[in-house]
């Protein structure tokens, strides 16, 4: 039997507004993002960007601003329209240049207004158990400062790059060492307090002349504003940023799958957080029939 949380969808006192970065051309995945941008590819059963809208579902975000490479805003429209299939509110920009991440920030300001705001990046995917707790832990922090989360990899050299003192407090974030000082990566998940525009607004370019959300978050930290949570290996993190993390985490999502529950599927959230009804769930399930999508779908709406 499908049951809804006691305390889904009730209104959130806190308003927080999401950003998803989904403006990466995918420059690493050439010749496959020639003619079609990252987010739009397929992680297994489900386009990328459905799994960082999930993420801002599950933190019960509503209001989301996708940022998108210029001339795919049509193509994000198609599939995901103003949003209000999924009970959400979306809205669209095109980041005209690169400029890193922290400048999503900026592009995304006026949308932001006087709110906190969540950040993920659209490459980006993240689940395990309890995840809804996890971030809505990371994102109480966001009332005065910044909730980010730390996770373990073999190889930490790509990322930004966390170290803790001996009483588990971050110390210093590095963005892609050399020599890196833990195994800690930080996922493109982020929970901000509204002056991250005022402090992205200062950020300076980097060596490779991006403005990066590191430095924003070594902000926060001198501040000592920062609250950095550990995710344990029950939860699977990719950045799926090249082929060989696309088909790994392609693999993961079919293999976590096998246990009958969907990661990334953002009308199941929507409609556990209470934020469409049954019979729009119903439609969404219609429209998608002959996949094992609409079917799992349709399932839901039959248990209910
Ligand atoms: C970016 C951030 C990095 C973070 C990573 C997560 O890396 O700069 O700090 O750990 O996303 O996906 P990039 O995708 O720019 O290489």
């Amino acid at each position: 039997m499908y049951r809804l949380p006691a305390a889904a969808g009730k209104a959130e006192t806190e308003i927080m507004k999401g950003i998803i970065l989904a403006a990466g051309r995918g420059t690493r995945l050439y010749p496959i993002t020639t003619s079609i941008c990252k987010p739009l590819l397929p992680v297994y059963d489900k386009p990328l960007v459905y799994y960082p809208i999930s993420l801002m579902e599950t933190a019960g975000i509503r209001d989301t601003l996708i940022i998108t490479p210029p001339g795919y805003k049509d193509a994000f429209v198609k599939l995901l329209g103003d949003g209000s299939r999924f009970g959400m509110h979306i809205e669209y920009r095109t980041q005209k240049v690169q400029k890193g991440i922290a400048d999503a920030l900026l592009v995304g300001q006026d949308f932001v207004g006087k709110d906190s705001v969540c950040l993920i990046l659209g490459d980006n995917i993240l689940f395990g158990p309890a995840l809804r707790r996890k971030l809505r832990k990371a994102k109480s922090h966001a009332k005065e400062g910044a909730g980010i989360f730390g996770y373990y990899v073999i190889d930490p050299r790509p990322f930004g790059v966390v170290d803790f003192d001996d009483d588990g407090r971050a110390v210093a974030i590095e963005e892609k060492p050399r020599r890196p000082r833990s195994h800690y990566v930080v996922p493109g998940v982020y929970f901000y307090s509204n002056d991250v525009i005022d402090i992205a607004r200062d950020v300076k370019p980097s060596p490779r002349g991006e403005m990066e959300i590191t430095t924003v978050n070594n902000i926060y930290l001198e501040q000592n504003r920062l609250h950095v949570t550990k995710l344990g290996n029950e939860y699977t993190w990719f950045d799926a940023g090249n082929a060989d993390s696309l088909f790994e985490a392609a693999g993961a999502v079919r293999a976590a799958q096998r246990s009958g529950r969907m990661v990334g599927c953002p009308e199941e959230i929507a409609f556990y957080n209470q934020w469409i009804t049954r019979e729009q769930l119903e439609k969404c399930a219609d429209r998608m029939k002959k996949t094992n999508y609409g079917k799992y779908l349709d399932a839901i709406v039959d248990e209910f």
